[in-house]
């Protein structure tokens, strides 16, 4: 670990301190969990509701500590040359052609050297190199399939890949490991045992006005609170997708744009879009009754 960490991050208050810097607000646990993750190190699982910034998390710790963001986004079917590596075929052959061309000698160990390589965002967190490490945020984790996950398990264990042609690479710089998983499906054991994991909750009322105002500073502050009461009033209703973090600001900023002073039903009728994202859920808070938002 490098001296330069246990300066920016000498415990987790500090680490909350320059995270709120940023404009990033931590609690209390979230704070105690990036600031293990980095120390001990080891890699930390985010999973929380849609928009509670988990995402936003990783970006955050990477601007905190002034040091690159490496992210892999995942999908299905994400696999080791879109994660990892991949050989530059193209470049390949035309050194093919050229040493036929020249009648120069060509072997295999040239054509599969490091300047054939096509770094991908693992293998370009592993060799970052520092002075702080890089924060490598794989993002989505659940999208990717089983043998993916398998796949990640000596990157997270020992900070280390194996490429067949060129041998084990290890990070000299291990990065800061942030994963995130919407719960689509389960992660396996093997992965959640090498993580610390930390569940986001929804931010107490007072966390989130101060994230809001900070996010929308030209906001009015009463609007402002009248927004996250009726953001948290959703949240309790029997809606499917709670709106996030991410939804109040929008919708802050919408309101905002649109120079609404005061939040009544009207507003929230024509705005609602902002905040709600499915008819559904838009149908059921109106049958409740908008009037209850305010
Ligand atoms: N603790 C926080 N402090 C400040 N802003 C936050 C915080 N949490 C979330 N945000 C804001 O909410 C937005 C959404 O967060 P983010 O995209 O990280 O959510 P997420 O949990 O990754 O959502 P998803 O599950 O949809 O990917 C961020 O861009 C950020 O502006
Ligand atoms: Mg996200």
């Amino acid at each position: 670990m490098s001296d330069e960490l246990e300066h920016l991050a000498p415990d987790a208050e500090t680490l909350a301190r320059r995270l709120a810097a940023v404009d990033y607000l931590v609690d209390e646990g979230l704070a105690t969990a990036l600031f293990l993750s980095l120390r001990l190190p080891q890699p930390l699982l985010l999973e929380g509701e849609a928009g509670v910034g988990k995402t936003e998390a990783a970006k955050a710790l990477a601007s905190a500590l002034d040091t690159p963001l490496i992210r892999l986004q995942c999908y299905d079917g994400i696999d080791a040359s879109e994660a990892l590596y991949e050989w530059n075929y193209p470049r390949q052959l035309l050194a093919i052609r050229l040493a036929e061309a020249n009648d120069a000698r060509l072997g295999e160990d040239d054509l599969f050297g490091p300047q054939y390589l096509v770094r991908r965002p693992l293998l370009r967190a592993l060799e970052h190199p520092g002075p702080r490490p890089a924060v490598l945020l794989i993002d989505e984790i659940d999208r990717a399939d089983d043998d993916f996950e398998a796949f990640l398990l000596e990157l997270l264990a020992d900070a280390a890949v194996t490429i067949p042609e060129l041998g084990t690479i290890r990070a000299t710089h291990p990065p800061a490991i942030v994963l995130t998983s919407n719960r689509t499906r389960d992660l396996h054991d093997a992965v959640k045992r090498r993580c610390l994991y930390q569940w986001i909750e929804y931010p107490t009322a007072e966390r989130e006005l101060e994230i809001v105002r900070r996010r929308v500073p030209a906001a009015a502050e009463s609007l402002a609170v009248a927004v996250v009461t009726a953001v948290a009033k959703m949240r309790e209703s029997d809606v499917q997708k709670p709106p996030g973090i991410a939804e109040a600001i929008d919708w802050l900023a919408a309101l905002q744009l649109l120079g609404v002073i005061e939040l009544d039903e009207t507003t929230i009728d024509r705005t609602l879009g902002a905040v709600l994202k499915y008819g559904e859920d838009q149908d059921v808070v109106r049958a409740a009754g908008l009037g209850s938002l305010v």
